[in-house]
């Protein structure tokens, strides 16, 4: 595995609100990053275990997952596994992860279990990718612990920024007490529709609300980004020409850009 000179930043992709485009972001936005050359670890953090499947990971057949790395069951090396992108490398998980909630609760430092595990890996990666569950768990506290900074996919439908004001509150009481350095690193627009007034209005709320750190790339309402998972690829292995492909490898450019990481390495069209 090739080491990055540079140490990881860790992005924690959560939103509360069920069904916003998590997951495909995640798994979307890693796959753009490794696509771009950068070494890339996508945890699955959500007892869904969509991330895992989305990967073509059968989550039901998993010996070591996420679960025995952050209870200490297991080494980081014998739960991670390569995809089929260079690159990508995917901390799976299972409904098992559901136990790491409720063990965790009794033990003291229980809201830094990821950032322990994760931080003597920040010099293998560039990026870290959380996929978070739709919740403020304790699952979700570790990962906004454990993380430089949030990425928000917000669906461009009714009811789009419901919810988002207690993720801030959430992220706000994390920055006071726990990981003063977390940042709100971007807000991502999913779903929208481009033949719809609502998706248009929606985008302008979205846009008002949280100015400049919204992605200039929005992601289209898209068949090929929703069939993908079920072929257990990213999308840019799926149908690399279609808009969510070229969307989400936008994203990751305005993201690399943001970092200053643009040219710390030679990608293509990077
Ligand atoms: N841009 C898109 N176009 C079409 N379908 C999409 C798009 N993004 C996500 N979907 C589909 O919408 C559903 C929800 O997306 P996803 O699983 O990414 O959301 P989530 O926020 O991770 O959900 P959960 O809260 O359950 O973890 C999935 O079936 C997914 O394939
Ligand atoms: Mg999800």
């Amino acid at each position: 595995m090739k080491h990055s000179p540079r140490a990881a930043r860790v992005l924690a992709v959560a939103n509360q609100k069920g069904g916003v485009g998590k997951t495909t972001t995640a798994i979307s936005l890693a796959a753009s990053l490794a696509v771009l050359e950068r070494e890339v670890l996508l945890v699955d953090f959500d007892p869904q275990g969509n991330a895992t499947s989305g990967l073509g990971v059968d989550k039901s057949a998993l010996f070591r997952t996420s679960y025995d790395w952050l209870g200490g069951g297991a080494a980081f090396e014998e739960v991670a596994r390569s995809t089929d992108l260079p690159h990508l490398t995917l901390a799976p998980a299972n409904r098992h992860l559901v136990g790491a909630e409720v063990e965790l609760v009794h033990e003291e430092r229980r809201e830094r279990r990821l950032k322990e595990k994760l931080d003597p890996l920040r010099d293998r990666y560039e990026y870290i990718l959380i996929d978070c569950p739709p919740s403020l768990s304790l699952l979700t506290v570790n990962a906004l612990v454990a993380a430089d900074g949030v990425l928000v996919p917000i669906q461009c439908e009714y009811y789009a920024l419901e919810g988002v004001s207690e993720l801030l509150t959430t992220m706000e009481r994390v920055r006071e007490s726990l990981n003063p350095g977390l940042g709100l690193a971007g807000v991502v627009a999913t779903m929208w529709d481009e033949r719809t007034n609502l998706s248009r209005q929606v985008l302008d709320e979205i846009r008002r609300h949280f100015g400049a750190v919204v992605f200039e790339h929005v992601v289209p309402r898209s068949v090929r980004l929703a069939e993908a998972p079920s072929f257990g690829k990213p999308i840019h292995l799926y149908d690399v020409k279609s808009k969510g492909a070229e969307a989400y490898l936008g994203i990751a450019r305005e993201l690399l850009r943001r970092d200053g990481r643009r040219k710390a390495a030679s990608a293509p069209g990077c």
